[in-house]
């Protein structure tokens, strides 16, 4: 290890204690937002980091002072020994979490709540199991929400991420907010963003000013409670009075939260992404492979880190897709 140094704090003082790991680049759902129609190129297997390998290269960051790892993929759960990269991570002292599409976490009940894992982040972009079935190109809606059921009935705290798109699921805002009247979640809407392969186009985002007009419109004044913020959110949160759950923008595209950003990522084929829309990677696993330490490689890439969306920081730079279609699809990520 390296002494007396300070490798997670990049230059603009963000000290990086959030480790999102992708434990796959396969998911059993097919969003249209998410990865491109054809499927993406996918690394060869021996190249995808194994369940030592996340073990490591995840304690190597712990030990700089990461108190926080969640497991994203593709959908992680569907990784073959998901059940043991969980109880090993474990092992480490971090709130671990977890962010699935839910079709299979029912299986998975047990070996979470032997994990201590408390928060799981669901993703659900509709509430109609037809629209279900446009977005996710799979009929898995049943399935889904009486696991979601389930999660809320089994104690966990559940997130609800819905990505918003113009025309498609706009219109059911409200309907997930009622949602929240007697379920104890938080309904997340976010901004529709751009990445490889995934057709972006502005017109297709809904907003959070947008967000907030259905809200007014549809509520009383003083009705709509603004919360207050975890640190380092990348939600606005927001509750209706009396409602049991709660709601939140996440604003990536207009409001860009990287001031408080205190995140980093590790591909499934171990490379570090300091920022979601960095083109850059930083390949861990071939110096692991290697005997050497990954300590340097870290800390490089830290440094290295931009202050606002990976130097996309204007709607402009955004908007390029030579700019934004640099980077990976976000199935390859892991949000
Ligand atoms: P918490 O740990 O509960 O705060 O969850 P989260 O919101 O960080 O993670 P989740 O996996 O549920 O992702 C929800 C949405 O937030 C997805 O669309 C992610 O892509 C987006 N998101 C997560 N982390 C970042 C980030 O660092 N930057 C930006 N711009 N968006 C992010
Ligand atoms: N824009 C915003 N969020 C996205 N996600 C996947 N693709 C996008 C995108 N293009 C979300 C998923 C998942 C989370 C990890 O990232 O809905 O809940
Ligand atoms: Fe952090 Fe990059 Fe997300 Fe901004 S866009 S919050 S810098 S990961």
């Amino acid at each position: 290890m390296i002494q007396n140094k300070n490798i997670l704090q990049d230059p603009f003082g963000r000290q990086h204690t959030y480790l999102r790991i992708s434990l796959t680049e396969l998911c059993n759902l097919r969003c249209t937002y998410c990865m491109p129609a054809e499927g993406i190129q996918l690394s060869p297997r021996s190249h995808i980091m194994n369940y030592d390998e996340v073990y490591t290269i995840a304690k190597t960051f712990v030990d700089h002072g990461v108190t926080k790892i969640r497991l994203t993929g593709g959908e992680p759960l569907v990784r073959r020994d998901a059940d043991v990269i969980l109880k090993k991570l474990a092992t480490l002292p971090v709130e671990l979490s977890i962010t699935s599409n839910a079709v299979i976490i029912d299986r998975f009940i047990d070996i979470l709540k032997e994990c201590n894992i408390k928060n799981i982040n669901v993703s659900l972009d509709s509430l109609d199991a037809e629209k279900f079935k446009e977005i996710t190109r799979r009929n898995d809606f049943e399935k889904v929400y009486k696991n979601i059921m389930l999660l809320i009935d089994e104690g966990f705290y559940v997130k609800l991420n819905a990505v918003l798109i113009n025309g498609f699921n706009d219109n059911e805002i409200i309907d997930f907010i009622e949602l929240t009247k007697e379920l104890p979640v938080s309904v997340r809407f976010i901004e529709f963003m751009p990445f490889d392969g995934n057709k972006w186009d502005k017109a297709k985002m809904v907003s959070y000013a947008q967000v907030m007009e259905y809200v007014n419109a549809n509520y009383d004044d003083g009705k709509v409670i603004r919360l207050k913020d975890a640190p380092n959110d990348t939600s606005k949160n927001y509750k209706i009075e009396g409602y049991k759950g709660s709601f939140a923008i996440i604003s990536s595209v207009t409001n860009p939260f990287c001031d408080s950003c205190n995140r980093i990522r590790l591909t499934a084929n171990g490379r570090l992404k300091n920022c979601l829309f960095s083109s850059s990677e930083s390949d861990l696993l071939t110096p692991l492979r290697e005997g050497k330490s990954i300590e340097p490689m870290i800390q490089k890439a830290i440094q290295a880190k931009f202050k606002v969306r990976g130097g996309m920081d204007t709607m402009e730079k955004l908007e390029q897709p030579d700019l934004h279609g640099n980077n990976r699809s976000m199935i390859a990520i892991g949000g």
